[in-house]
C-alpha cells in the first residue's frame, strides 16, 4: 500500500538525507491530476522538467518548449502536489542571454508556481548567474553531466565524463555551482565513478539520473518507467507497461459506442413522468404542426 505524503518535504530533508543515507526518489510530473496521485503515493519530491517538450508536446528535442508552458505547468503540478518538493525547470532560452534575463525569468517561474527550487543546465558561464539567484534568496539547482539543451554541441544525446579528463571537469563545475550557491546538484547520463567523485567532493545533495547508485537521490521521467514512451533508456527501471491497458480501454470506448452499447440507461439522467408526459404532447403537437 503507497504512503502518502503527511508532511511538506523540504530542503531541509533532503539535506538531512543526505547526512543520515537516506535515497529520496524523484520522479517528473507535468499535471495536476499525476501529480496528485504521485503525492498519495508519497513521491517525496518532484520534477517539471523540460522533457515536457518531448512526453507532452511530441516535440524530438527539449528545445522549443517555451517559459509559459513551463509556468502553467509547474504550477498545475504545484496544486496537485503541494507537499512535495517541486523543482521547477528553465527551459531553453529563458536564462541564456543574460544573468538578468535569467533572474528575472526565475523569479518569475518561482512568484507564478511556488516551485521550491529552479534547474538550470550548466557550464561555468553561469556561475554569476547561479551566485545572484543564491543572492536573491532562489533555490538552485545546476543539471551537469549530459544537458539536452545543448544537444547540438554535444553532438547528440550521449553520456558524459567518458574519460578521466572529462570526469574532473564534471567534478570541477560541480564545486563552482557549489561555491556559487547551489543546493543541489543534477548530473545527468555518466558513469557511476563520475558521479561518486561529484559526491565524495561537494558537500551538496546529488540527484543522478542515469549516474548509478552512488548519488542521494534519482530521477526519471516517469512516461519511461511507467512504459508509456516507445523506447525505455537503459538506465530506467520498468516500474509498469501502462500503455496496452491505456490503449485497451480507449478502444473499449471505441467499440461501446460504434455498437450503441454505451451510453446504457445507467449513463442517462431522468425525468420525472409527469414532466415526461408533458414533454411528449408538446413534441406530438410540434410533429402535428
Ligand atoms: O527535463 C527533464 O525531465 C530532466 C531530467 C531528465 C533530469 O531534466
Amino acid at each position: 500500500m503507497p504512503t502518502p505524503l503527511k508532511q511538506k518535504f523540504t530542503l531541509s530533508h533532503l539535506r538531512e538525507a543526505r547526512a543520515a543515507g537516506r535515497k529520496i526518489p524523484m520522479l517528473t510530473c507535468y499535471d495536476f491530476t499525476t501529480a496528485r496521485l504521485m503525492q498519495e503515493a508519497g513521491v517525496p519530491a518532484l520534477l517539471v522538467g523540460d522533457s515536457a517538450a518531448n512526453v507532452i508536446l511530441g516535440h524530438s528535442s527539449t528545445l522549443p518548449v517555451s517559459l509559459q508552458f513551463m509556468i502553467e505547468i509547474t504550477a498545475a503540478v504545484r496544486r496537485g502536489a503541494p507537499l512535495a518538493f517541486l523543482v521547477a525547470d528553465m527551459p531553453f532560452g529563458s536564462y541564456q542571454a543574460s544573468v538578468a534575463q535569467g533572474v528575472r525569468n526565475v523569479c518569475r517561474m518561482v512568484k507564478r508556481t511556488s516551485c521550491d527550487c529552479v534547474k538550470l543546465e550548466v557550464t561555468s558561464h553561469h556561475v554569476p548567474l547561479v551566485r545572484a539567484l543564491a543572492a536573491a534568496g532562489v533555490p538552485v539547482m545546476p543539471h551537469l553531466g549530459l544537458r539536452p539543451q545543448s544537444v547540438g554541441l554535444l553532438g547528440g544525446y550521449k553520456y558524459q565524463g567518458r574519460t578521466a579528463d572529462e570526469a574532473a571537469a564534471i567534478v570541477a563545475l560541480a564545486l563552482q555551482m557549489q561555491d556559487a550557491g547551489a543546493v543541489a546538484i543534477l548530473l545527468e547520463a555518466v558513469p557511476p565513478e563520475v558521479a561518486n567523485a561529484v559526491v565524495e567532493r561537494t558537500t551538496l545533495p546529488i540527484i543522478g539520473c542515469g549516474a548509478g547508485p552512488g548519488c542521494h537521490s534519482c530521477v526519471i521521467v516517469t512516461h519511461d518507467g511507467i512504459g508509456l514512451t516507445p523506447t525505455r533508456p537503459k538506465f530506467v527501471p520498468s516500474l509498469a507497461e501502462l500503455a496496452a491497458p491505456f490503449r485497451e480501454a480507449v478502444a473499449k470506448y471505441v467499440r461501446d459506442v460504434s455498437s450503441g452499447a454505451y451510453p446504457a440507461a445507467q449513463h442517462q439522467y431522468t425525468m420525472t413522468p409527469p414532466e415526461r408526459a408533458k414533454l411528449k404532447r408538446w413534441t406530438n403537437k410540434e410533429d402535428l404542426s
